[in-house]
């Protein structure tokens, strides 16, 4: 492939928010290019999400949609925000989801759409496919954005840095002009070669970062790189300290990250521990339908309490058939020897979400011109410091939506073009060093214990004292690895990861106070 690449559009990432603003920009027949490491495009977050999304129910209200957004949030969402969300973003799931895209969502035998409940949601008024929600939008998703001509697709194609000016200009005057980014370098996997994809306007749509935590449901694509490139661009990031930890991921040794739908409690499901007692009537008069963070420090308490490794959660007073609702659940569990109709699922809380990321205004726009974020990757400060259950679809195709929008309707963006050719080519190292696959895996266990034990559910100033010094040097060794190594996309991701580990770390570190996802417990350093 040559090098420079140029478009109107990049978009880093092809989950929700990255294929929907692809969808809106190729309708406007705007050049765009969406990039994505892995082999197929839509292996992504949004791809594994069960639950659903958010919209509102028959019998519901926006002001009651409101209140629990910011009652799950604990207080600091930030209202524009949820004004927008419960007034655009809900009607986007009907026009455009629903009556546009035509989504399976899951129907009554009279064809009429089905709700259900999650935590602290005051209503039903999650849409849902079954327990692969996700699977369902991604899906449908990709088949249409794959028919409008001027949107490209590059897989396998990993983004190591965003090309600002400030950085990489060869021209040293462009110090005194504004901040902005150009595009990206991009490693081509297959042909090991870095190239520019110089664009007016970059979206950065890469998901999170669970991946960075020993124990968590996401996907190892979640390994925190766009946190990590904006950060090295210069952008504002906010709220990292809020990592949403979800109740129930499946126990069991050999598998990996599978998480266990928090619709299962919404449909009746109970959490017991292994003496068989419900305790969730103890920690919250919500009982199991409690925001995440409580429902998940209960958990933690009851396994140390009693010395567990884990609780359960029982099924059995579901009244709808379990095996049809969740299909997918039920199949995986069956395959790892448990049988959900007949027996309580083992569940351990594990690292599902950032609510925290990279700043942006209710327009997508980040504090780097030409930079937008969406989905998992920015903060538009919806969430607050704990997210509702199945808001994050809705908040990654609002702000996808809003910010191909801005792009769209702001004429400085793509009519005006940056300077590209003071953008020099990539330089490789002299003589590359190979990869050690050993080193990159103790680097990774390295920074998922650090980070499970010493930034977990749990935190201390102590702890997350060591876990900085500790990081800190491990990215010393990264970054010098990385300069004198050959680029390969292991590397980029240990490089990121590290960084935006170290992310989470200094916000916990520097927040004495508890709320929502951030438990504290200041004991001195
Ligand atoms: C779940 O199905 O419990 C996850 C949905 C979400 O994280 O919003």
């Amino acid at each position: 492939m040559k090098d420079p690449i140029s478009t109107d559009v990049l978009i880093i990432g092809s989950g929700i928010a990255g294929l929907t603003a692809a969808y809106f920009l190729g309708k406007e027949n705007i050049d765009t290019i969406v990039i994505s490491k892995e082999k197929e495009l839509s292996e992504s977050n949004t791809l594994y999400a069960q639950g659903g999304i958010v919209t509102l129910g028959p019998d519901d209200d926006p002001e009651l949609l409101k209140k629990d957004i910011i009652s799950a949030g604990a207080g600091i969402s930030n209202p524009d925000a949820v004004e927008i969300i419960v007034k655009r973003g809900v009607n986007l799931v009907k026009s455009f989801l629903i009556d546009e895209l035509n989504v399976p969502f899951s129907k009554d035998e009279n064809g009429e759409l089905l709700y259900t409940q999650e935590g602290n949601h005051s209503r039903r008024r999650i849409l849902f496919a079954k327990d692969e929600t996700g699977k369902a939008i991604e899906k449908t998703l990709d088949k249409n954005v794959r028919k409008l001509k001027t949107v490209k697709f590059l897989t396998k194609a990993t983004a190591i840095d965003l090309i600002t000016k400030h950085h990489h200009s060869t021209n040293p005057l462009s110090l005194y002009k504004d901040a902005e980014v150009m595009g990206a370098y991009v490693l081509l996997q297959k042909e090991k070669k870095v190239v520019r994809i110089f664009s007016k306007a970059v979206i950065l749509a890469s998901g999170g970062l669970g991946r960075i935590f020993l124990h968590t449901t996401n996907p190892p694509v979640a390994r925190g790189d766009g946190y990590a490139m904006a950060y090295r661009a210069g952008a504002n990031l906010i709220n990292m300290e809020y990592v949403q930890f979800h109740p129930t991921s499946f126990y069991h040794r050999d598998a990996d990250s599978f998480l266990i739908s928090e619709a299962v409690r919404g449909e009746g499901a109970i959490l017991i521990n292994r003496k068989g007692e419900a305790f969730m009537k103890n920690y919250s008069k919500l009982k199991d339908l409690a925001p995440r963070d409580v429902v998940t420090r209960a958990i933690y308490e009851e396994m140390l309490k009693n010395g567990d490794h884990y609780v359960l959660l029982d099924l059995s007073n579901i009244r709808i058939d379990v095996k049809d609702r969740f299909p997918h659940i039920y199949e995986t569990c069956k395959r790892y020897g448990v049988d959900i109709t007949k027996e309580p699922i083992p569940v351990v809380p594990a690292a599902h979400y950032s609510c925290g990321g990279v700043k942006v205004d209710t327009r997508g726009r980040t504090t780097l011109k030409r930079l937008y974020a969406a989905g998992e990757v920015s903060c538009t400060g919806l969430h607050g410091a704990n997210r509702l259950a199945s808001t994050s679809l809705l908040e990654g195709l609002s702000w996808g939506y809003f910010a191909a929008e801005d792009i769209l309707n702001s004429s400085e963006i793509l009519k005006e073009t940056p300077p590209f050719n003071e953008i020099p080519p990539w330089k490789y190292p002299a003589k590359p060093e190979k990869i050690d696959p050993a080193l990159i895996v103790q680097d990774w266990n390295l920074i998922r214990s650090t980070m499970w034990n010493y930034s977990g559910i749990i935190r201390t100033t102590k702890r997350l004292s060591r876990a900085k010094s500790d990081l800190e040097y491990l990215k010393h060794r990264i970054e010098k690895f990385y300069k004198s190594a050959e680029v390969v996309d292991s590397i980029i991701g240990l490089r990121n990861s590290v960084q935006t580990a170290l992310l989470v770390i200094y916000s916990a570190y520097f927040n004495k106070k508890s709320r929502g996802a951030h438990y504290i417990i200041d004991n001195g350093e």
